[in-house]
């Protein structure tokens, strides 16, 4: 690496420091996905990291183990993000495992299911609210709690259903686009007081939750021709779009979206 020369006062030509070293990160649903690829990436940027999940508890501690490898610190908490004490449990065992308070938070847990308005039953209206909004505000908010003046940084991991209507995904539709300006508020709320709060809005991704897609050439296609770039996106070009916004590169990134969608939000198949 090219550096000043020895015994000059001058300051390093290139630094060896990195973006997010010193930060301690939590991400919920990191067990896969874009949550999991989110939370190898911010550790490979210098955070420690604290890995949500729920249930199985094998792919948790294999994400830690895939950061621990390359030499970061990261550990491995089971919460359900929509349970009260549950999260409040979630940041003090990671503020306990990473030395101090998480100060870097990706809101990332989510989960969707199709249901015409009509056949929609009530407890899975609730189920997906609880998970995709009432989740990131418990999450959210204990953060805060916890950190004193610290500065700090949340990504909320949207969808372009905050912004496109999806028949049959009410519910999910509902709990994006009130993320999307709970969001708003609350980095309104909070920039004063040095946090930030931005949004990334990935598009169709290669993850666990379109695996019915994947498997699926006709749907898969209809799809693709959704997509100006005419392919899905993979959960590294999303968690990419998330440690640039958790980062410094982005400090004047106030409440903002970034959409990553290879241009679904474009209207593609408007003439
Ligand atoms: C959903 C995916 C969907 C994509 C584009 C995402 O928010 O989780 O299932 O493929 O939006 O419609």
């Amino acid at each position: 690496m090219e550096r000043a020369g020895a015994g000059s006062s001058a300051r390093p030509l290139v630094s060896d420091a990195r973006p997010l070293d010193g930060r301690r990160a939590l991400v919920t649903g990191a067990a896969t996905g874009i949550g999991r690829a989110t939370a190898v990436r911010l550790a490979s940027e210098g955070a420690s990291v604290s890995v949500n999940y729920i249930g199985d508890r094998a792919p948790a501690d294999a994400v830690v183990a895939e950061i621990e490898e390359r030499g970061s610190t990261a550990v491995a908490v089971e919460a359900d993000v929509a349970v009260e004490a549950d999260v409040q449990r979630l940041l003090r065992e990671s503020a306990a495992a990473l030395g101090g308070a998480v100060d870097l938070l990706v809101n990332n847990a989510g989960v969707e299911s199709s249901y015409p308005l009509e056949e929609m039953p009530l407890d899975e209206w609730e189920r997906v609210l609880s998970v995709n909004l009432t989740g990131p505000f418990l999450c959210t908010r204990e953060m805060v709690r916890g950190l004193g003046d610290s500065p700090a940084a949340v990504v909320m991991v949207s969808s372009v259903h905050e912004t496109i209507p999806w028949p049959s995904f009410s519910h999910y539709c509902a709990s994006k686009g009130g993320l999307k300006l709970f969001a708003q508020t609350i980095a309104r709320e909070l920039a004063p007081r040095g946090v930030r709060v931005a949004l990334v809005a990935p598009g169709a991704i290669l993850t666990p939750i379109n695996r019915a897609l994947m498997k699926d050439p006709a749907k898969l296609r209809e799809q693709e021709e959704q997509i100006p770039l005419g392919r899905l996106g993979t959960p590294e070009e999303i968690a990419g779009a998330i440690a640039w916004l958790a980062g410094p590169g982005a400090e004047y990134v106030v409440g903002s979206t970034l959409f990553v969608d290879g241009g679904m939000t474009l209207y593609p198949r408007f003439v």
